[in-house]
């Protein structure tokens, strides 16, 4: 079976990606790194073990990792608010009876040396999803690039290709969070697949789903309702017209454990990162003509299948 490691920044979306990670058979979650975004790092660590622990998982290991941006000389302090005052909704759960492995840091050390060590051991059977700032990623690959090469797929949410950006104009969450690791990881050679705004946007979960969770009787399925509660209120102040939230972080999961789910376009990328267009995803003039590229992205998906197999799926974890 594959093996499967998470790197989050764990706000409402990245909580239902790892809660869909755990009910999924096609892979075995062996870790979660943590990086900032969302949250700042050690409250992303904190959510991760109290989601574990709350999902009945504290077996899986969460490991601290870059605790600001490449570019950053302070760690990053803030609470975004579209994911509340604690990334998780708001909601209290309860202390998690452990620590997370290592401390935050500049470098990402720990979830680095994590991520380096499983690529080492599991090579073409490990999956890697980063799901928040591209920042371990960029650090490992400085760190050593043929493991990161070796692995068997690295599925990243964020960026959008054919559609605005939800920060600016031109930037996506992640990329906007830390450009320059998202442009090396991008323009250094290593293969990744993009799960962006241009899908992710198409994957909506419906505002009733929410009663199906509460229904179970579980703490979880009221804990995910009211978590999840919160993030609905974000859209329909905001966006609406969507008619239910975005399915970002679950959608990079799903793809990078069934890539049949997506239509790819296969392209060599950067980041800009200058001027007011600081932070998009766009293709890279000087190696667009070159036949070897390095990034997938995808650019249209089966949503009604994905969004059935995600509520299947979380009534199976929550329940
Ligand atoms: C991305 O930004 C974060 O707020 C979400 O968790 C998701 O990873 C969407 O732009
Ligand atoms: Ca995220």
């Amino acid at each position: 079976m594959k093996k499967l490691v998470l790197d989050l920044d764990m706000g409402v979306d990245d909580a239902m990606a790892l809660a869909y990670a755990l009910a999924s058979p096609e892979a075995e979650l062996i870790g979660i790194t943590t990086v900032f975004g969302n949250v700042p790092c050690a409250q992303s660590v904190a959510n991760c073990l109290a989601v574990l622990e709350l999902l009945g998982h504290p077996e899986v290991p969460v490991v601290a990792g870059a605790d600001r941006a490449l570019a950053a000389r302070e760690p990053y302090a803030t609470m975004v608010d579209v994911h509340g005052d604690n990334g998780i909704g708001g909601v209290e759960l309860p202390v998690p009876a452990r620590a997370g492995m290592g401390a935050p840091d500049a470098a990402g050390g720990a979830a680095v040396d994590f991520l380096l060590d499983a690529a080492r051991t599991w090579g073409s059977d490990l999956i890697y999803v980063p799901t928040g700032p591209l920042t371990n990623l960029a650090r490992a690959i400085e760190r050593d690039a043929q493991a990161m090469r070796s692995i068997g797929g690295i599925v990243f949410m964020g960026g959008a290709l054919t559609i605005p950006g939800n920060v600016t104009p031109g930037a996506e969450a992640n990329i906007a969070n830390d450009p320059e690791a998202a442009d090396a990881v991008l323009r250094s050679g290593v293969p990744v697949t993009m799960v962006g705004l241009d899908v992710t946007h198409q994957t909506i979960l419906p505002f009733d789903e929410l009663a199906r969770w509460r229904a179970l009787g579980t703490p979880a399925g009221a804990a995910f309702a009211d978590i999840v509660g919160y993030y609905f209120n974000f859209y329909l102040e905001h966006q609406g017209y969507l008619g239910g939230c975005a399915l970002h972080d679950p959608l990079a999961v799903a793809i990078a454990l069934d890539p049949a789910l997506a239509g790819m376009l296969d392209i060599n990328l950067k980041v800009d990162l200058d001027g007011p267009f600081r932070g998009r995803t766009i293709g890279d003039p000087l190696r667009l003509h070159d036949p070897q590229k390095s990034s997938r992205v995808a650019v249209s998906v089966d949503a009604p299948r994905f969004v059935e197999r995600f509520c299947e799926r979380m009534l199976r974890a929550l329940g």
